[in-house]
């Protein structure tokens, strides 16, 4: 079944996240002024935050992806990764931000960091749009360089996060409430 789009509230506007992205460019922007810089996006959900924050850092870059799946179409996560397509280039001696879209339990990237770390990039830092403490799983506490936005636990959906692959389109990202709660 299409999820409804009733159902989802709005957590951040476009206008918020526009704005905070901005910031986070400029922050990229003085922090790798002179450096060999990567962005690694990860798919799917990175999609819409790394076009807009690659737009927002005045440098020189380049841009790869890797797919990864850890929730499985639903609204949990089952706690393993999964390596779905792999980055198209080398990153050995490049300074590599990954992007994320959320950290959840932290479970992907602490995957994704001791993955990248074995192919000796120059430096390893990460950008998340979102950050939900509240997710953390032990031992998945890992060192985020670049926080958008700090989250409460709620399931949220929009500008790249799906429920079972749909609502990535919303140009905001919003709280989805499930059936039963209504
Ligand atoms: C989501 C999200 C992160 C990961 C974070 O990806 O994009 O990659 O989960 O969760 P974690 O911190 O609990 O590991 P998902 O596996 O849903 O794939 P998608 O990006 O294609 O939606």
């Amino acid at each position: 079944m299409i999820p409804s789009v009733d159902r989802v509230d709005v957590l951040l506007s476009q206008d918020e996240l526009n704005e905070r992205i901005s910031a986070l460019g400029a922050e990229i922007t003085a922090r790798y002024r002179g450096r060999d810089l990567t962005l690694v996006g990860i798919l799917k959900g990175s999609a819409l935050f790394l076009t807009d924050l690659m737009r927002a850092i005045a440098l020189p870059l380049q841009i790869d992806f890797l797919e990864l799946s850890s929730y499985k179409g639903g609204m949990a996560s089952t706690g393993s990764v999964r390596l779905v397509k792999d980055l198209t280039h080398s990153i050995e001696g490049k300074d590599v931000i990954i992007v994320e879209d959320i950290v959840d339990t932290g479970l992907t990237l602490r995957y994704l960091l001791q993955t990248l770390a074995t192919r000796k990039p120059a430096s390893l830092a990460t950008a998340t749009l979102l950050d939900k403490p509240s997710g953390r799983v032990e031992g998945a506490d890992c060192d985020l360089d670049f926080v958008g936005f700090t989250i409460p636990g709620h399931f949220v959906v929009g500008y790249g996060l799906d429920l079972a692959g749909y609502f990535r389109n919303l140009p905001y990202v919003g709280i989805y409430h499930p059936e039963e709660d209504s």
